[in-house]
């Protein structure tokens, strides 16, 4: 008889050793069912508040709350057993000071068991960054287009079409990284600027709408699976058709249903 080796998640620092190695494979999930599917295949899983548009209909991240992150987190961490899972820190709950951050970074990993959260912002959340880090909170950093921040960047635009604004962009990598944070989502941003943000710093550049130079790539699940009832942005490759199998077994069921032809029911309590 042999024993079975137990299964090791992936941790943060094994995330942060891939620079420039094999590419980093990671897709969103928000609940238990799909997050055991990804986590057969991704190096991690990110539980996005992406959630809050693709799940609960809004229209923005920005009415995202706490509580829904960790409930979703919860059904992930529950689904999963070999992907690093990391939780989206709402907006709201993380850029007043260091220490709010901490107190909410700190109940998202305790009362979900995840590995790592991530939050949004470069240089002006270095030293919050550098706080959690310190007290044990494993942080993924997002830079370049910043959803949380649409509302002061007037919508969803890709970033350093103009390449002055280049520098600030790279800075803001260099400061998270010299922070401690052991990954970055580059969101958004124009190929050169993609690669010149790759080759600046010592961790890995998880990128979405970052072209194929980042060190991995991050998409919304939904989004690769057709299931995304908006058109996706342009760069997402659609794997699958979901949306309009469910469409087609709803509307069969109905039709059936209508016509007393009730599926299964023949089949059961005799
Ligand atoms: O919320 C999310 O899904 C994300 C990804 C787009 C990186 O932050």
């Amino acid at each position: 008889m042999s024993a079975q080796a137990p299964v090791r998640r992936i941790t943060a620092p094994q995330i942060r050793a891939r620079k420039g190695g094999e590419p980093i494979v990671s897709l969103t999930s928000y609940h238990a069912h799909t997050a055991a599917i990804v986590d057969r295949h991704a190096d991690f899983v990110l539980v996005g508040d992406s959630l809050g548009m693709v799940m609960h209909g809004m229209e923005s991240t920005v009415g995202v709350t706490l509580d829904m992150m960790i409930a979703h987190g919860k059904a992930v961490v529950r689904g999963t057993k070999r992907a690093l899972v990391v939780v989206d820190m709402p907006f709201g709950s993380y850029e007043e000071s260091p220490a709010i951050a901490f107190r909410n970074a700190a109940r998202v990993m305790g009362e979900t068991l995840c590995q790592a959260v991530k939050l949004e912002g470069g240089a002006r959340m270095a030293e919050t960054i550098r706080f959690l880090v310190d007290r044990g909170i494993p942080v993924m950093a997002h830079i370049g287009l910043t959803p949380q921040s649409t509302n002061v960047m007037g919508g969803f635009k890709t970033q350093g079409r103009d390449a002055a604004t280049w520098e600030h962009h790279i800075n803001d990598a260099r400061a998270v990284a010299g922070a401690g944070a052991f990954a970055v989502v580059v969101e958004g941003v124009v190929e050169p600027l993609a690669r010149a943000i790759t080759q600046a710093v010592e961790i890995p550049t998880i990128g979405i709408g970052a072209s194929a130079d980042c060190d991995g790539q991050i998409l919304v699940l939904e989004d690769m699976l057709g299931l995304n009832p908006n058109t996706p942005p342009k760069f997402v490759k659609v794997y699958g058709q979901l949306g309009g199998l469910i469409e087609q077994a709803v509307a069969d069921y109905a039709a059936e249903v209508r016509t007393r032809a009730f599926p299964g029911e023949d089949q059961v309590y005799r």
